[in-house]
């Protein structure tokens, strides 16, 4: 079968977040199972000079204030398509916003790639005809919508919900300027709080919906985690599944990092460890080295950090953070390392290959996040032994098997895990980390169940592939 995936990110072309990675990985991990994804997506500024052999396959007069033109390239071998329509895309900035916040017209932009996703999926492309148009996040949540009142032509639909705190909102006045019917403007269909939500749009329109863990789909039917749309994800009742992401277990593995180390081999670790704490200018704990590789925003629970170090660093632990984005979580991070010399350290600003060093030769890495869809660096946490401390939300609770006495006993624990996400459960989890490192076997088993522990796409795409089958019938 064919699959077009719509979406505003895709690794290794624009990523803000795990969503680049999962919209990136899929179509490799879904080949095997004979399904033939092509991602759609924005051709930001400079983004067509990345791909190779482009050319027009698709063509759009009039698409909310200019032209609009689809070219098809190839990256390394994977076809993918971008939606060139300068109006909207050519600009100086990221995909959301500009150097003034948010750009004003997200509704239009995000409208038009998923009107032109919906089309390309209905007529098809140079006699490429999708069986299944698959959304991701509130970015493409219009494209079910279109299918849905416009005609589908038979084409299934499928939304993703990578993190439902972004809704992509509208005022209720600019339904026809999206092109959507204004019978369909009531709390059943597309009315959302007197507006529009791209999000809510696409969740009552698809066929399937899923989210990226179980547990994420099991949140989200409570008002804390549902952020308003609980009702809604209630409502599709069974149509509703969680569906864990995966890691491309090629890039995210200790054997392929400079100085390599596996599960019978650990002796580079230890390397890895000393080289990432010289870098950092650390002096070499006794305890735990732990990271935090992540955005800084409310979500992921930075602000935990202030309350928990102080007695972290006093049991022999040490800290490095790699992150950016709310200036006050970067100032107490900062803070922080200016506190602790030669215990914490800090670097704002997003680096990969660091994240990398990072994983390789730390002990332990910390996801204190309030909500967790999925979440990644746990996942990569496990692949290289550097043991999960996670608030058991999300995707948190469902790839970390906890260290409890009865995990202990049955020799299966690969981490840590707390809850609620606050300073009390989180301390606690750190005074436990620290139990476990002082305890060497005990450690060493953890850490090999850990890397052990499968993170790979294949359970998952196999899920996703028999979704699709199951919508073509
Ligand atoms: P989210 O999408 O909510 O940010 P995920 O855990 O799903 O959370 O994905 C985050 C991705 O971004 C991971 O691949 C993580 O390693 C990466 N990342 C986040 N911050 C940084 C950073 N400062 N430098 C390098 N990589 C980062
Ligand atoms: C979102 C979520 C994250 C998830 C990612 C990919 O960014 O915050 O938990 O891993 O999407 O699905």
């Amino acid at each position: 079968g064919r699959v077009l995936s719509v979406a505003s990110e895709c690794v290794p072309l624009v990523k803000t977040g795990g969503l680049a990675d999962v919209v990136g990985a899929l179509p490799a991990a879904l080949a095997p199972l004979g399904w033939e994804m092509r991602v759609l997506m924005p051709a930001y500024r400079a983004l067509r000079a990345r791909l190779s052999g482009l050319h027009e396959v698709w063509e759009e007069a009039e698409l909310f204030g200019g032209r609009g033109v689809v070219f098809q390239g190839d990256l390394d071998g994977v076809p993918v398509m971008l939606l060139d329509a300068p109006h909207l895309y050519d600009r100086e900035g990221g995909p959301y916003s500009g150097p003034a916040g948010d750009w004003g017209d997200n509704a239009q932009r995000f409208a038009a790639l998923s009107w032109v996703g919906a089309r390309m999926a209905r007529d098809g492309v140079e006699g490429w005809k999708a069986d299944i148009l698959h959304a991701h996040d509130w970015q493409a949540g219009f494209a079910p919508a279109y299918l849905a009142y416009g005609g589908s032509g038979g084409v299934g639909s499928v939304i993703t919900v990578h993190n439902i705190a972004f809704q992509g909102w509208a005022s209720a006045g600019m339904i026809e300027a999206l092109r959507l019917p204004r019978e369909a403007f009531h709390p059943g269909a597309l009315e959302y709080y007197g507006g529009l939500s791209s999000l809510k749009s696409g969740l009552v329109t698809a066929d399937r919906v899923t989210t990226v863990s179980p547990t994420y789909a099991t949140e989200l039917l409570r008002p804390a985690f549902g952020m308003g749309l609980e009702g809604v994800i209630a409502a599709r009742g069974a149509d509703v599944s969680g569906i864990l992401n995966g890691v491309d277990t090629a890039v995210w593995s200790p054997e392929a990092e400079p100085l390599p180390y596996s599960v019978k081999a650990m002796k580079g670790k230890a390397a890895n460890r000393a080289a990432l704490c010289d870098e950092f200018g650390l002096t070499l704990p006794e305890g735990p080295l732990a990271i935090v590789v992540s955005r800084l925003t409310d979500q992921k629970g930075i602000d935990l950090l202030p309350a928990v170090v102080p007695d972290f660093i006093g049991a022999g632990g040490a800290l490095l953070v790699l992150g950016s984005g709310d200036p006050a979580l970067e100032g107490a991070m900062r803070g922080l390392e200016a506190r602790f010399p030669g215990k914490v350290a800090v670097r704002i600003g997003y680096d990969e290959a660091l994240s990398h060093r990072m994983f390789a030769g730390a002990d332990a890495v910390l996801v204190p996040s309030r909500f967790e869809p999925c979440g990644l660096t746990q996942m990569y946490g496990l692949r290289y032994g550097t043991v999960p401390v996670v608030a058991a939300v999300g995707g948190l609770a469902d790839t970390v098997i906890h260290a409890s006495p009865a995990a202990l006993a049955a020799g299966v624990a690969t981490g840590v895990q707390f809850h609620p996400t606050d300073a009390i459960a989180f301390g606690q989890a750190l005074r436990q980390l620290c139990g476990l490192y002082a305890d060497g076997r005990l450690w060493a088993k953890v850490q090999a169940n850990a890397m052990r522990h499968p993170v790979g796409w294949e359970t998952s795409a196999a899920a996703y592939a028999a979704l699709y089958e199951g919508l073509v019938g």
